[in-house]
Protein backbone atom coordinates (compact mmCIF):
# COMPACT_ATOMS: atom_id res chain seq x y z
CA UNK A 1 0.00 0.00 0.00
CA UNK A 2 1.40 3.41 -0.93
CA UNK A 3 0.66 6.82 0.53
CA UNK A 4 1.86 9.48 -0.85
CA UNK A 5 -0.03 13.21 0.40
CA UNK A 6 -3.36 12.71 -1.09
CA UNK A 7 -5.15 15.47 -2.96
CA UNK A 8 -8.88 15.03 -1.69
CA UNK A 9 -9.18 14.90 1.80
CA UNK A 10 -8.65 12.20 4.87
CA UNK A 11 -7.38 9.07 3.22
CA UNK A 12 -4.08 8.93 1.91
CA UNK A 13 -4.03 5.77 0.03
CA UNK A 14 -3.89 5.42 -3.79
CA UNK A 15 -3.50 1.92 -3.93
CA UNK A 16 -4.62 -1.21 -2.27
CA UNK A 17 -3.57 -4.58 -3.68
CA UNK A 18 -3.39 -4.39 -7.52
CA UNK A 19 -6.24 -2.02 -7.35
CA UNK A 20 -5.54 2.22 -8.00
CA UNK A 21 -7.64 3.99 -6.19
CA UNK A 22 -9.28 6.92 -8.59
CA UNK A 23 -11.91 8.74 -6.72
CA UNK A 24 -13.66 8.55 -3.68
CA UNK A 25 -17.40 7.84 -4.61
CA UNK A 26 -18.89 8.30 -1.41
CA UNK A 27 -18.72 8.10 1.92
CA UNK A 28 -20.84 5.98 5.00
CA UNK A 29 -20.63 6.42 8.72
CA UNK A 30 -18.35 3.58 8.44
CA UNK A 31 -16.73 3.17 5.27
CA UNK A 32 -15.38 5.13 2.32
CA UNK A 33 -15.91 3.97 -1.08
CA UNK A 34 -13.44 4.21 -4.22
CA UNK A 35 -13.95 4.43 -7.82
CA UNK A 36 -10.64 2.41 -8.56
CA UNK A 37 -9.17 0.50 -11.68
CA UNK A 38 -7.36 -2.73 -11.94
CA UNK A 39 -4.56 -3.09 -14.94
CA UNK A 40 -4.07 -6.75 -16.92
CA UNK A 41 -2.15 -7.62 -19.89
CA UNK A 42 -2.55 -6.54 -23.15
CA UNK A 43 -4.07 -3.37 -22.49
CA UNK A 44 -7.21 -4.94 -20.03
CA UNK A 45 -8.48 -3.03 -17.12
CA UNK A 46 -11.33 -3.24 -15.49
CA UNK A 47 -13.39 -0.28 -13.27
CA UNK A 48 -14.49 -1.71 -9.92
CA UNK A 49 -15.32 0.16 -6.29
CA UNK A 50 -13.46 -0.50 -3.36
CA UNK A 51 -14.73 -0.48 0.09
CA UNK A 52 -12.61 0.31 3.43
CA UNK A 53 -12.53 1.89 6.47
CA UNK A 54 -12.89 5.50 6.96
CA UNK A 55 -9.09 6.52 7.47
CA UNK A 56 -10.07 7.14 11.34
CA UNK A 57 -11.82 4.43 11.96
CA UNK A 58 -8.87 2.03 10.71
CA UNK A 59 -7.56 -0.12 12.97
CA UNK A 60 -10.67 -0.72 15.20
CA UNK A 61 -11.15 -4.00 15.36
CA UNK A 62 -14.79 -4.17 15.64
CA UNK A 63 -15.66 -2.25 12.85
CA UNK A 64 -12.91 -4.70 10.78
CA UNK A 65 -14.67 -7.25 11.54
CA UNK A 66 -18.14 -5.76 10.50
CA UNK A 67 -16.43 -4.98 7.20
CA UNK A 68 -15.09 -8.67 6.78
CA UNK A 69 -18.98 -10.07 7.88
CA UNK A 70 -20.44 -7.81 4.69
CA UNK A 71 -17.97 -9.03 2.39
CA UNK A 72 -18.29 -12.55 3.20
CA UNK A 73 -22.16 -11.89 3.80
CA UNK A 74 -21.71 -10.08 0.22
CA UNK A 75 -20.05 -12.85 -1.50
CA UNK A 76 -22.47 -15.00 -0.65
CA UNK A 77 -25.67 -13.23 -2.01
CA UNK A 78 -26.16 -13.01 -5.87
CA UNK A 79 -28.95 -11.15 -7.64
CA UNK A 80 -29.20 -8.60 -10.11
CA UNK A 81 -30.44 -5.50 -7.38
CA UNK A 82 -27.82 -6.04 -5.12
CA UNK A 83 -24.29 -4.73 -5.31
CA UNK A 84 -22.11 -7.92 -5.89
CA UNK A 85 -18.68 -8.37 -3.65
CA UNK A 86 -16.29 -10.08 -5.32
CA UNK A 87 -13.47 -10.02 -2.79
CA UNK A 88 -12.00 -9.19 0.89
CA UNK A 89 -8.49 -8.07 0.24
CA UNK A 90 -5.74 -6.87 3.04
CA UNK A 91 -3.04 -4.94 1.96
CA UNK A 92 -0.81 -3.91 5.20
CA UNK A 93 -3.46 -3.37 7.81
CA UNK A 94 -5.63 -2.54 5.19
CA UNK A 95 -9.07 -4.37 4.87
CA UNK A 96 -10.87 -3.82 1.72
CA UNK A 97 -13.63 -5.11 0.01
CA UNK A 98 -13.71 -5.30 -4.21
CA UNK A 99 -17.40 -4.68 -5.46
CA UNK A 100 -19.17 -4.33 -8.83
CA UNK A 101 -18.50 -0.34 -9.73
CA UNK A 102 -22.05 1.16 -10.37
CA UNK A 103 -21.70 3.94 -12.77
CA UNK A 104 -24.65 6.59 -11.38
CA UNK A 105 -24.73 7.51 -7.72
CA UNK A 106 -26.96 6.61 -4.75
CA UNK A 107 -30.39 7.89 -4.71
CA UNK A 108 -30.15 10.10 -1.90
CA UNK A 109 -27.31 12.50 -3.50
CA UNK A 110 -29.53 12.13 -6.73
CA UNK A 111 -32.68 13.80 -4.95
CA UNK A 112 -31.06 15.86 -2.73
CA UNK A 113 -30.77 18.64 -5.02
CA UNK A 114 -33.96 18.65 -6.44
CA UNK A 115 -36.01 18.04 -3.06
CA UNK A 116 -34.56 21.44 -2.01
CA UNK A 117 -36.20 23.55 -4.88
CA UNK A 118 -38.71 21.94 -3.96
CA UNK A 119 -38.74 19.40 -7.10
CA UNK A 120 -39.73 15.41 -6.15
CA UNK A 121 -38.90 12.43 -8.40
CA UNK A 122 -41.66 11.54 -11.03
CA UNK A 123 -43.91 9.01 -9.19
CA UNK A 124 -43.54 6.34 -11.51
CA UNK A 125 -40.21 6.38 -10.90
CA UNK A 126 -40.66 6.41 -7.89
CA UNK A 127 -42.64 3.09 -7.49
CA UNK A 128 -40.27 1.74 -10.11
CA UNK A 129 -37.37 2.29 -7.49
CA UNK A 130 -39.04 1.14 -4.33
CA UNK A 131 -40.61 -1.69 -6.44
CA UNK A 132 -36.96 -3.19 -7.72
CA UNK A 133 -35.61 -2.48 -4.03
CA UNK A 134 -38.86 -5.07 -3.13
CA UNK A 135 -37.03 -7.26 -5.25
CA UNK A 136 -34.23 -7.03 -3.69
CA UNK A 137 -35.21 -7.51 -0.13
CA UNK A 138 -37.72 -10.09 -0.86
CA UNK A 139 -34.28 -12.00 -1.74
CA UNK A 140 -32.91 -11.31 1.10
CA UNK A 141 -35.67 -11.90 3.50
CA UNK A 142 -35.89 -15.48 1.72
CA UNK A 143 -32.06 -16.20 1.52
CA UNK A 144 -30.89 -19.78 2.90
CA UNK A 145 -27.89 -21.84 3.96
CA UNK A 146 -26.24 -24.33 2.25
CA UNK A 147 -28.98 -26.85 3.69
CA UNK A 148 -32.00 -24.96 2.73
CA UNK A 149 -32.63 -23.45 5.68
CA UNK A 150 -33.86 -19.71 5.90
CA UNK A 151 -31.41 -17.39 7.45
CA UNK A 152 -34.10 -14.74 8.49
CA UNK A 153 -31.63 -11.98 6.69
CA UNK A 154 -32.81 -8.41 7.38
CA UNK A 155 -30.94 -5.61 6.02
CA UNK A 156 -31.78 -3.12 9.02
CA UNK A 157 -29.87 -0.01 6.88
CA UNK A 158 -32.82 0.66 3.88
CA UNK A 159 -32.19 4.13 3.04
CA UNK A 160 -31.84 6.26 0.09
CA UNK A 161 -27.84 6.05 0.45
CA UNK A 162 -27.81 2.63 0.29
CA UNK A 163 -29.91 2.36 -3.42
CA UNK A 164 -27.43 2.99 -6.17
CA UNK A 165 -28.92 3.67 -9.00
CA UNK A 166 -27.09 3.13 -12.68
CA UNK A 167 -27.00 5.51 -15.70
CA UNK A 168 -28.05 2.54 -17.38
CA UNK A 169 -31.38 2.26 -15.20
CA UNK A 170 -30.47 -0.45 -12.90
CA UNK A 171 -31.35 0.27 -9.30
CA UNK A 172 -28.89 -2.18 -6.78
CA UNK A 173 -28.98 -2.19 -3.19
CA UNK A 174 -25.84 -1.84 -1.05
CA UNK A 175 -24.10 -1.47 2.38
CA UNK A 176 -24.58 -4.95 4.31
CA UNK A 177 -22.44 -3.51 6.90
CA UNK A 178 -25.16 -4.44 9.53
CA UNK A 179 -27.57 -7.25 7.73
CA UNK A 180 -28.27 -9.22 10.06
CA UNK A 181 -29.28 -13.46 10.20
CA UNK A 182 -31.58 -13.89 13.12
CA UNK A 183 -32.15 -17.47 13.01
CA UNK A 184 -28.41 -18.06 12.75
CA UNK A 185 -26.01 -15.97 14.82
CA UNK A 186 -22.86 -17.13 12.64
CA UNK A 187 -22.99 -14.53 9.87
CA UNK A 188 -22.07 -11.57 12.00
CA UNK A 189 -20.06 -11.47 15.42
CA UNK A 190 -20.31 -9.20 17.70
CA UNK A 191 -23.72 -6.86 18.21
CA UNK A 192 -22.18 -3.35 16.67
CA UNK A 193 -25.67 -1.81 15.12
CA UNK A 194 -25.75 1.29 13.33
CA UNK A 195 -28.38 2.30 11.20
CA UNK A 196 -29.73 5.94 9.80
CA UNK A 197 -32.46 6.96 12.54
CA UNK A 198 -35.27 8.28 10.21
CA UNK A 199 -35.57 5.23 8.76
CA UNK A 200 -35.56 3.06 11.43
CA UNK A 201 -38.41 0.88 12.56
CA UNK A 202 -40.08 1.37 16.11
CA UNK A 203 -38.97 -2.43 16.74
CA UNK A 204 -35.34 -1.42 15.42
CA UNK A 205 -35.60 1.70 18.05
CA UNK A 206 -36.63 -0.15 20.69
CA UNK A 207 -33.87 -2.77 19.58
CA UNK A 208 -36.18 -5.99 19.42
CA UNK A 209 -35.78 -8.97 17.27
CA UNK A 210 -36.33 -7.44 13.70
CA UNK A 211 -37.72 -9.53 10.68
CA UNK A 212 -37.82 -8.43 7.69
CA UNK A 213 -40.93 -6.60 8.29
CA UNK A 214 -38.54 -3.54 9.43
CA UNK A 215 -36.92 -3.44 6.14
CA UNK A 216 -40.69 -2.30 4.86
CA UNK A 217 -40.94 0.27 7.19
CA UNK A 218 -37.82 1.69 6.13
CA UNK A 219 -38.62 1.25 2.38
CA UNK A 220 -41.99 3.09 3.52
CA UNK A 221 -39.54 5.95 4.80
CA UNK A 222 -37.72 6.23 1.84
CA UNK A 223 -41.26 5.88 -0.61
CA UNK A 224 -42.49 8.79 1.27
CA UNK A 225 -39.39 10.81 1.17
CA UNK A 226 -39.55 10.29 -2.50
CA UNK A 227 -43.11 10.98 -3.60
CA UNK A 228 -43.51 13.78 -0.79
CA UNK A 229 -40.41 15.21 -0.43
CA UNK A 230 -40.02 14.81 3.73
CA UNK A 231 -40.25 11.93 6.40
CA UNK A 232 -42.79 10.86 8.42
CA UNK A 233 -41.50 10.97 12.14
CA UNK A 234 -38.43 13.66 11.14
CA UNK A 235 -38.49 16.07 14.73
CA UNK A 236 -36.23 18.92 15.64
CA UNK A 237 -33.92 16.04 17.70
CA UNK A 238 -32.58 12.77 17.51
CA UNK A 239 -34.32 11.45 20.46
CA UNK A 240 -37.75 13.25 19.54
CA UNK A 241 -37.54 11.40 16.57
CA UNK A 242 -36.96 7.89 17.86
CA UNK A 243 -39.93 8.77 20.17
CA UNK A 244 -41.90 9.67 17.34
CA UNK A 245 -40.66 6.51 15.50
CA UNK A 246 -41.51 4.89 19.03
CA UNK A 247 -44.87 5.67 18.58
CA UNK A 248 -45.28 5.69 14.54
CA UNK A 249 -48.55 7.16 14.80
CA UNK A 250 -49.99 6.95 10.67
CA UNK A 251 -48.42 9.51 8.60
CA UNK A 252 -50.75 12.82 6.98
CA UNK A 253 -50.48 11.79 2.96
CA UNK A 254 -52.23 14.71 1.55
CA UNK A 255 -51.29 14.85 -1.85
CA UNK A 256 -50.81 11.28 -3.13
CA UNK A 257 -53.40 9.57 -5.01
CA UNK A 258 -54.55 6.28 -5.68
CA UNK A 259 -53.25 3.19 -3.17
CA UNK A 260 -50.22 4.87 -2.41
CA UNK A 261 -51.36 6.38 0.62
CA UNK A 262 -52.16 2.96 1.36
CA UNK A 263 -49.19 1.27 0.73
CA UNK A 264 -47.05 3.83 2.50
CA UNK A 265 -49.44 3.56 5.67
CA UNK A 266 -49.16 -0.03 5.91
CA UNK A 267 -45.43 -0.42 5.80
CA UNK A 268 -45.47 2.23 8.44
CA UNK A 269 -47.99 0.22 10.65
CA UNK A 270 -46.47 0.07 13.97
CA UNK A 271 -47.09 -3.37 14.76
CA UNK A 272 -44.65 -5.49 12.58
CA UNK A 273 -47.83 -8.05 11.94
CA UNK A 274 -49.91 -5.49 10.73
CA UNK A 275 -47.31 -4.39 7.91
CA UNK A 276 -47.03 -6.92 4.35
CA UNK A 277 -46.64 -11.02 5.14
CA UNK A 278 -43.98 -10.34 2.84
CA UNK A 279 -41.73 -8.64 1.34
CA UNK A 280 -43.38 -10.14 -2.40
CA UNK A 281 -46.70 -9.03 -1.43
CA UNK A 282 -45.71 -5.64 -1.27
CA UNK A 283 -43.87 -5.50 -4.30
CA UNK A 284 -47.02 -7.07 -6.17
CA UNK A 285 -49.14 -4.29 -4.56
CA UNK A 286 -46.38 -1.85 -5.74
CA UNK A 287 -46.79 -3.28 -9.16
CA UNK A 288 -50.41 -3.40 -9.54
CA UNK A 289 -50.54 0.77 -8.31
CA UNK A 290 -47.87 0.69 -11.11
CA UNK A 291 -50.29 -0.22 -13.62
CA UNK A 292 -52.48 2.85 -13.21
CA UNK A 293 -49.37 5.37 -13.73
CA UNK A 294 -47.14 6.26 -17.07
CA UNK A 295 -45.39 2.92 -17.90
CA UNK A 296 -41.32 3.39 -17.37
CA UNK A 297 -38.98 1.32 -17.61
CA UNK A 298 -35.37 1.04 -16.47
CA UNK A 299 -34.71 2.57 -19.76
CA UNK A 300 -36.41 5.62 -18.40
CA UNK A 301 -34.19 5.45 -15.15
CA UNK A 302 -31.59 5.46 -16.45
CA UNK A 303 -31.76 8.47 -18.81
CA UNK A 304 -33.36 10.11 -15.51
CA UNK A 305 -29.89 9.45 -13.32
CA UNK A 306 -27.94 10.56 -16.16
CA UNK A 307 -30.27 13.89 -16.57
CA UNK A 308 -29.64 14.68 -13.47
CA UNK A 309 -25.82 13.94 -13.43
CA UNK A 310 -25.05 16.22 -15.85
CA UNK A 311 -27.14 18.65 -14.61
CA UNK A 312 -25.45 18.51 -11.07
CA UNK A 313 -21.86 18.40 -13.25
CA UNK A 314 -22.92 21.25 -15.11
CA UNK A 315 -23.98 23.13 -12.04
CA UNK A 316 -20.67 22.56 -10.49
CA UNK A 317 -18.67 24.11 -13.69
CA UNK A 318 -20.81 26.98 -13.19
CA UNK A 319 -20.18 27.51 -9.83
CA UNK A 320 -16.31 27.28 -10.70
CA UNK A 321 -16.79 29.64 -13.51
CA UNK A 322 -18.33 32.06 -11.27
CA UNK A 323 -15.44 31.50 -8.29
CA UNK A 324 -17.17 29.84 -5.86
CA UNK A 325 -15.94 26.30 -5.77
CA UNK A 326 -14.03 25.75 -2.42
CA UNK A 327 -10.66 23.86 -2.91
CA UNK A 328 -10.81 20.38 -4.07
CA UNK A 329 -10.73 18.62 -0.91
CA UNK A 330 -13.52 20.83 0.84
CA UNK A 331 -16.29 20.16 -1.71
CA UNK A 332 -15.84 16.46 -1.74
CA UNK A 333 -16.16 16.58 2.34
CA UNK A 334 -18.91 19.40 1.89
CA UNK A 335 -20.58 16.60 -0.62
CA UNK A 336 -20.15 13.92 1.38
CA UNK A 337 -21.57 15.30 4.59
CA UNK A 338 -24.70 14.01 5.84
CA UNK A 339 -28.02 15.39 5.33
CA UNK A 340 -30.16 15.22 8.66
CA UNK A 341 -31.35 12.14 9.70
CA UNK A 342 -28.41 10.23 7.80
CA UNK A 343 -26.67 10.43 10.96
CA UNK A 344 -25.63 6.69 11.83
CA UNK A 345 -26.60 5.31 14.93
CA UNK A 346 -24.56 2.61 16.97
CA UNK A 347 -25.01 0.50 19.48
CA UNK A 348 -22.15 -1.41 20.86
CA UNK A 349 -20.94 -3.24 23.32
CA UNK A 350 -18.58 -4.73 21.23
CA UNK A 351 -14.81 -6.15 22.36
CA UNK A 352 -12.32 -3.78 20.85
CA UNK A 353 -9.77 -6.52 19.61
CA UNK A 354 -8.64 -6.56 16.38
CA UNK A 355 -10.50 -8.62 14.03
CA UNK A 356 -6.96 -11.06 13.33
CA UNK A 357 -6.85 -10.76 17.31
CA UNK A 358 -3.20 -10.84 17.14
CA UNK A 359 -2.45 -6.95 17.49
CA UNK A 360 -3.11 -4.97 20.21
CA UNK A 361 -4.40 -1.48 18.30
CA UNK A 362 -5.15 1.43 20.22
CA UNK A 363 -8.68 2.01 20.14
CA UNK A 364 -11.18 4.81 21.12
CA UNK A 365 -13.05 3.09 24.79
CA UNK A 366 -16.32 2.17 24.55
CA UNK A 367 -18.19 5.22 25.76
CA UNK A 368 -20.63 4.75 28.89
CA UNK A 369 -24.55 3.44 27.62
CA UNK A 370 -26.02 6.66 26.75
CA UNK A 371 -26.31 9.36 23.54
CA UNK A 372 -23.10 10.56 22.55
CA UNK A 373 -23.36 13.52 20.10
CA UNK A 374 -19.89 14.32 18.26
CA UNK A 375 -20.96 16.85 15.79
CA UNK A 376 -23.49 15.49 12.78
CA UNK A 377 -22.22 12.24 14.03
CA UNK A 378 -25.33 10.95 16.85
CA UNK A 379 -23.97 7.48 18.34
CA UNK A 380 -26.47 5.94 21.11
CA UNK A 381 -24.70 2.91 22.74
CA UNK A 382 -27.17 0.42 24.55
CA UNK A 383 -24.60 -1.78 25.94
N1 LIG B 1 -20.40 -0.48 -5.64
C1 LIG B 1 -20.53 0.85 -5.61
N2 LIG B 1 -20.46 1.58 -6.74
C2 LIG B 1 -20.59 2.93 -6.71
N3 LIG B 1 -20.80 3.65 -5.59
C3 LIG B 1 -20.87 2.99 -4.41
C4 LIG B 1 -20.75 1.56 -4.36
N4 LIG B 1 -20.87 1.17 -3.07
C5 LIG B 1 -21.06 2.31 -2.36
N5 LIG B 1 -21.06 3.40 -3.15
C6 LIG B 1 -21.20 4.81 -2.70
O1 LIG B 1 -20.53 4.93 -1.45
C7 LIG B 1 -21.44 5.33 -0.40
C8 LIG B 1 -21.06 4.62 0.91
O2 LIG B 1 -21.07 3.22 0.73
P1 LIG B 1 -21.73 2.26 1.82
O3 LIG B 1 -21.46 0.86 1.39
O4 LIG B 1 -23.16 2.64 1.98
O5 LIG B 1 -20.87 2.63 3.12
P2 LIG B 1 -21.31 2.80 4.66
O6 LIG B 1 -21.35 1.41 5.20
O7 LIG B 1 -20.25 3.62 5.28
O8 LIG B 1 -22.65 3.49 4.67
C9 LIG B 1 -22.82 4.96 -0.94
O9 LIG B 1 -23.83 5.78 -0.36
C10 LIG B 1 -22.65 5.22 -2.43
O10 LIG B 1 -22.76 6.61 -2.70
MG1 LIG C 1 -24.32 3.23 3.54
Amino acid sequence: MSEPASPYGHSPVTQVGPYRLLRRIGQGGMAEVHEAVVYGGSGFEKRVAIKMLRSELRGRGDLERILIEEARLGARLLHRNLVQVHDLGLDGDVYYVRMDFVDGADLASLIRPGLARGQKPPVELSLLIAEEIAVALDYVHRFCDDAGRPLGLVHRDISPSNILLSRSGEVKLADFGIAKATHLTEITRGNVRKGKYAYMSPEQVENQRLTGASDQFALGVTLMELCLGRRPYDAESVLETMERIRQAAPPELSGLGGELPTIIRRCLARDPNDRYASTEELRREIARLRRYLPLVTCGDLGRWVSQLLQQDQRERALREARGETEPLHEAITQQLSEPRGETQIEDSAVPRERADESETAPHRETPAPGLVSDGDKVIVTLS
